[in-house]
């Protein structure tokens, strides 16, 4: 199979607080690739923070923003090189996204950990999330977002592991990927 793109590009997936973001800048290091992360890529295109455009805008228009985002990072035209991105914890929840990723050859890897290490995570890392502030709601999504996130290409286990540990087993799952498609 040929590939339709040159470049590759590794999207971390998972809940909030999986460590999307401190994983892909490890990550990203290792490998000497570009890391972006998708909400700030949305909060500097809107001028706004993630909380504010929830508050102002509400959760669907944060979804279209949220999804107008990853395309540009899906385009080697508008992002070129190889790129890590960390999502949105409900980025790969929306089916246009897992189709625009998959259309894009992109190696998806979720990053999993129980919902009380979540939970914990959340209330220690200050990052103000909208959909993080009722308890309820947090594990109510975290039940429903299982199935969607069973999509990913791989799944890495975080728990008990720190980010470098973490970035070092996907990275030799991105080796072996390139290794064979090369091969192709
Ligand atoms: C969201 C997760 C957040 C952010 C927004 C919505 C979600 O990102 O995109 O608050 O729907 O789970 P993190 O997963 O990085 O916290």
């Amino acid at each position: 199979m040929t590939r339709a793109v040159s470049t590759w590009r590794v999207f971390l997936i998972g809940f909030m607080g999986a460590g999307k973001t401190t994983t892909g800048k490890a990550l990203a290091h290792r490998l000497g690739w570009k890391f972006y992360d998708l909400d700030d890529v949305i909060e500097d295109r809107e001028g706004k923070s993630v909380a504010q455009i929830f508050a102002s805008s509400g959760e669907a228009a944060f979804r279209r923003m949220e999804s107008a985002a990853l395309r540009t990072l899906l385009q080697d035209v508008v992002t070129p090189g190889n790129l890590i991105v960390a999502l949105g914890g409900g980025t790969f929840v929306q089916p246009e996204n897992r189709d625009a990723l998959e259309q894009a050859d992109a190696i998806t890897v979720l990053l999993e950990a129980p919902l009380n290490e979540l939970r914990r995570r959340c209330e220690l890392d200050g990052k103000k999330r909208p959909l993080a502030q009722q308890a309820e709601k947090f594990d109510r999504l975290f039940e429903e977002r299982s199935a969607a996130y069973e999509h990913a290409r791989f799944k890495v286990d975080t728990l008990g592991k720190d980010a470098n540990e973490i970035a070092v087993e996907i990275e030799q799952l991105v080796k072996a990927v390139l290794k064979v498609e090369v091969r192709k």
